[in-house]
C-alpha cells in the first residue's frame, strides 16, 4: 500500500511568474496509442509523465511495443503497426485512468487475442457498457462485471463491421472508443454527437495520416488503412491550467502568466465561463503547434460575479467543474451549473464531493441531480476529503490562497494521475503548501 498524502494550505498570498504546466492528458494518451499502432518511428516531446498515460505505455508494452522514455517529456515509439500487437500475459491494469480504459477497448476489440482490462477502486466502479455496448455492435465480445463495470474481459478473433451510431452522452472516450475500433472494422464506421466533445483523436488520425471525415455532427472512418508515424508536440493541459487560473483570478494582486497552453475549440469551455464571470484573462502569442492550436495565457485577479453556466459550455470544460466551482464560491452572487450529470461518474461524484467540501468550508453549495447552485462567499479554514480525485484535490488547494484559515485537504496521491510536479509548480508560483 502507498503511503497516503495530504495537503496543507496557508491562505494568503498571490500567484505570480510564469510557468508550464505539464502535457495535455488526453493528447499524451493517444499519442501513445496512435504511436504504438503505426509503422514506423513516432517521436513525442512534452508527454505528460502522469500515472494515467504511464498506465496505457505500460499495456501497449505488454503488447510487445518497444518505447524508449519517457525522459523529460521525451518519448520514441517503435510502432508495432495495426495488427503487430501481441497477446499481453495478464491483464492490462489502466490504474485510475477512465480514458485508458475505454480507448484501449476499441482497440484491444480489433486483436486477435483474448486480453483483460482492470483498475483501481474508483476506475472499478465506473460505467464502461457505454463502451462495450456499442462496441458489441460492432460484433465484439466484451465482458463486464456486474452493471457494466470493469473488468473487461475482451475476446479476440472477432471480425468487427463498422456501425453507424448516435451517441447518448456527450463522450469523447465513447467516440474515439468506437472510431480507434473502426480502424479494424470492415466498412464505415461513424458516430453523431449529441454535443461537440474534444476532437484530439480525429486530429491526431490526420497527424497520422489516416482519413477521417467529420460533417457537422457526424464523425467517421473506414477500416483497413494504415497509420503513418509522425512527430507530436504536446501542449501543456488546459485543465492543468485552469487551477491555476482560478487562483490567480480569486487571488488579490496575483499575475500570473502560463506558456504553451493547448486552446482547441473543444476545450476552451473554462475560458468562456471564467470570462463570464468577469476574469481577466489575455490569450498571447497564439499560434498552432502540431495541428493543435496553443497560446500564452496571461490572468490577473479580478473580481468574479456568479453566472448561469450556459450548458452548452458542459462538455467543452467537463473537467474543469471542481475548478470553476471554487472560482464560484469565490464570486458574488449565486452560480448555477445545470446539464452536467456526467460530473457524478468521474473519478469521484464531482457534484457531491466537491458539494460537501465547499460546505464544510462554511459556502452555501446544493446539488442538483444535474449540477450545483453555489452562492459566492467568505471560504473558512478546515478539513476536505478529495476522495482520491486529483482535480478535487487540487481545486481545494486553490481554495486555500483566500480561505480564512489553513486548509487540509486530504488523500491527494491521486493528482500524480494528471500532474506530476503540481506542488513544487504551485509553492514555486506563490501557494503556501506543505505536503505529507
Ligand atoms: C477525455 C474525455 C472526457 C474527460 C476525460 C478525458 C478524453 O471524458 O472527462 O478526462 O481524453 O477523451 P468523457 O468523454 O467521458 O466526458
Amino acid at each position: 500500500m502507498t503511503k497516503s498524502i495530504d495537503y496543507l494550505i496557508q491562505p494568503g498570498g498571490k500567484l505570480t511568474g510564469r510557468i508550464r504546466v505539464p502535457g495535455d492528458k488526453s493528447i499524451s494518451h493517444r499519442s501513445v496509442m496512435l504511436g504504438s499502432l503505426a509503422e514506423g518511428e513516432t517521436r513525442v516531446t512534452g508527454l505528460l509523465e502522469g500515472e494515467d498515460v504511464l498506465s496505457t505505455l505500460g499495456a501497449f508494452r505488454a503488447m510487445g511495443v518497444r518505447a524508449e522514455g519517457p525522459v523529460q517529456g521525451k518519448l520514441v515509439i517503435q510502432g508495432a503497426g495495426l495488427h503487430g500487437l501481441k497477446a499481453p500475459a495478464k491483464p492490462l491494469d489502466m490504474g485510475n485512468s477512465g480514458t485508458a480504459m475505454r480507448l484501449m477497448a476499441g482497440i484491444l476489440a480489433g486483436q486477435s487475442f483474448d486480453s483483460e482490462l482492470i483498475g483501481d477502486e474508483s476506475l472499478s466502479k465506473r460505467p464502461m457498457k457505454r463502451v462495450s455496448e456499442p462496441l458489441g455492435r460492432m460484433g465484439a465480445v466484451i465482458e463486464t462485471a456486474e452493471g457494466g463495470r470493469p473488468p473487461l474481459r475482451i475476446r479476440g478473433g472477432h471480425k468487427l463491421r463498422g456501425i453507424e451510431y448516435p451517441m447518448p452522452v456527450a463522450s469523447a472516450q465513447v467516440k474515439s472508443s468506437l472510431l480507434l475500433a473502426g480502424l479494424y472494422a470492415e466498412g464505415e464506421t461513424s458516430v453523431t454527437e449529441p454535443a461537440p466533445t474534444r476532437d484530439h483523436t480525429e486530429r491526431m488520425l490526420r497527424g497520422f495520416d489516416y482519413g477521417v471525415k467529420t460533417g457537422g455532427a457526424r464523425i467517421s472512418l473506414r477500416g483497413g488503412g494504415r497509420l503513418k508515424a509522425c512527430s507530436i508536440d504536446v501542449p501543456a493541459d488546459i485543465s492543468s491550467a485552469t487551477f491555476f487560473l482560478v487562483g490567480a483570478s480569486i487571488a488579490a494582486g496575483s499575475d500570473l502568466l502560463l506558456e504553451h497552453v493547448g486552446i482547441n475549440p473543444t476545450r476552451i469551455g473554462v475560458l468562456n465561463i471564467l470570462r463570464l464571470m468577469g476574469a481577466n484573462l489575455e490569450l498571447l502569442n497564439t499560434r498552432e503547434v502540431g495541428g493543435e492550436p496553443v497560446a500564452d495565457i496571461r490572468v490577473r485577479a479580478a473580481q468574479l460575479r456568479g453566472i448561469r453556466i450556459p450548458e452548452d459550455q458542459v462538455p467543452l470544460a467537463i473537467d474543469e467543474f471542481p475548478a470553476l466551482f471554487i472560482a464560484a464560491a469565490c464570486a458574488s452572487g449565486e452560480t448555477v451549473l445545470t446539464g452536467a450529470h456526467e460530473l457524478r461518474v468521474k473519478e469521484s461524484d464531482r457534484i457531491a464531493v466537491m458539494a460537501q467540501g465547499l460546505k464544510w468550508l462554511g459556502i452555501d453549495a446544493r446539488e442538483t441531480p444535474d449540477g450545483i447552485i453555489i452562492k459566492g462567499g467568505r471560504l473558512q479554514g478546515g478539513e476536505i476529503d478529495s476522495h482520491g480525485d486529483h482535480r478535487i484535490a487540487m481545486s481545494f488547494a486553490m481554495a486555500g490562497l483566500v480561505a480564512a484559515g489553513s486548509i487540509k485537504v486530504r488523500d491527494c496521491k491521486n493528482v500524480d494521475t494528471s500532474f506530476p510536479g503540481f506542488v513544487e509548480l504551485a509553492r514555486h508560483a506563490g501557494l503556501t503548501l506543505e505536503a505529507k
